[in-house]
Parts: C-alpha cells; structure tokens; sequence
C-alpha cells in the first residue's frame, strides 16, 4: 500500500481491522515524535497506559525511555517512537507473529517517510521482525548492523531494565555508542 500523506497511515491504523488485536484495544498507538528524526526507537507493542492513552512509551517503561533518551541530550520530540504491532495484545504478551506481520506494512510506511538514519530497536520483537536476528540480546546488543540505507541497533527494552538492574550498564553502553553514531553520521 502506498499512502500519499504521513498522515493517511495514521488513519488507515485507526481504522484497521486486520487482526484479532482490534476487537480487544481500547486505542490504537500510531507512534509519535519528529517525521524529521534521524534516529527512529521501535519498540513492540502497546501495554496497558499506551492503549488507554493512544501514546506509546507513556507507561512505565516509558518513563524510564525517556530518562535513557535525556542521558545522551535527546527528548521525546528528537526521535519517533513507534512498535511493531500498533494494538495492544491482551496480558501484555509478546505479539504473535500473525499480528506483527499483519501490522508490519504500517511500521514500513512510516519508515519510508520519516528515512531516519539509524534505528534503535527495543528488545527481542523488533529485532526479530526487523533484523531477522533469532538470537539473544546478551548477543546482540549494542551491535551496529548496517541494512540498505540504515544503521540498526538492537538494545534491552526498558521493561527488561525495569526488571533487571544488571541490565542498565551494558544499556548505557549501548546509548553511549549510539551517541557516537549519531554524532559521527551528522559530522559532529
Ligand atoms: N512497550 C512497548 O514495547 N511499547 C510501548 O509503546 C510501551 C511499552
């Protein structure tokens, strides 16, 4: 599908019926921040506060998203957060794969609009769906894969943070690389 707006996948999402994941959301969570961003966070899918609110990352992992982003000088409106499935699946599960490849044609679009250069995918879904990657994040973090014209980097997910304080070194390492990337791609 093409869409000649950003704004016309916005409201292809909030109309879709594609999935059983319609008949249980409250909202759907399209993604926000800048269509100007070189730097595009992905995450999996909306929990409980993001169905309520429509927003993504407004819960707590969110929260703690957006202290990682202000350690390395960036905000909410620096970046586009987006995830894989635009519905929140029910219990917070991971989204199942017949989901995800139903919602995965809107995460592209916004892709292809926003070009962000680099993309920060959140934990195991995102890195499965977008970099076909299989394996574990205590193997993949922090590594730079380049796919056509993006640089990827999967990361912990800030709920993994949440749960795990053994995690939050080796995430600052992964922030603290990604801001060298960034600052590397704008010649900084
Ligand atoms: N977790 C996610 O993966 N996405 C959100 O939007 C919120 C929590």
């Amino acid at each position: 599908m093409r869409y000649e707006k950003f704004s016309d996948i916005r409201q292809a999402v909030s109309a879709c019926e594609n999935c059983k994941l319609c008949e249980t959301r409250k909202n759907t969570v399209f993604g926000e921040g800048s269509v100007h961003a070189d730097v595009m966070f992905i995450g999996e899918g909306p929990g409980a506060v993001e169905d309520e609110l429509g927003r993504p990352f407004v819960g707590p992992a969110g929260q703690l998203l957006e202290k990682m982003l202000a350690s390395i000088g960036l905000s909410r409106s620096d970046v586009y957060i987006a995830n894989i499935v635009k519905c929140r699946p029910p219990f917070n599960a991971d989204p199942l794969p017949q989901y995800a490849e139903k919602c995965m044609p809107y995460l592209r679009s916004q892709i292809a609009f926003i070009r962000p250069k680099v993309l920060v995918l959140l934990g195991k879904v995102p890195t499965r769906f977008i970099l076909g990657e299989e394996g574990s994040m205590s193997s993949l973090h922090g590594k730079i894969f380049r796919k056509g014209a993006f640089y990827i980097m999967p990361t912990y997910h800030p709920s993994a943070l949440l749960r795990s304080e053994n995690l939050k070194r080796p995430a600052w390492e992964d922030l603290k690389a990604l801001r060298r990337l960034l600052d590397d791609i704008s010649g900084v």
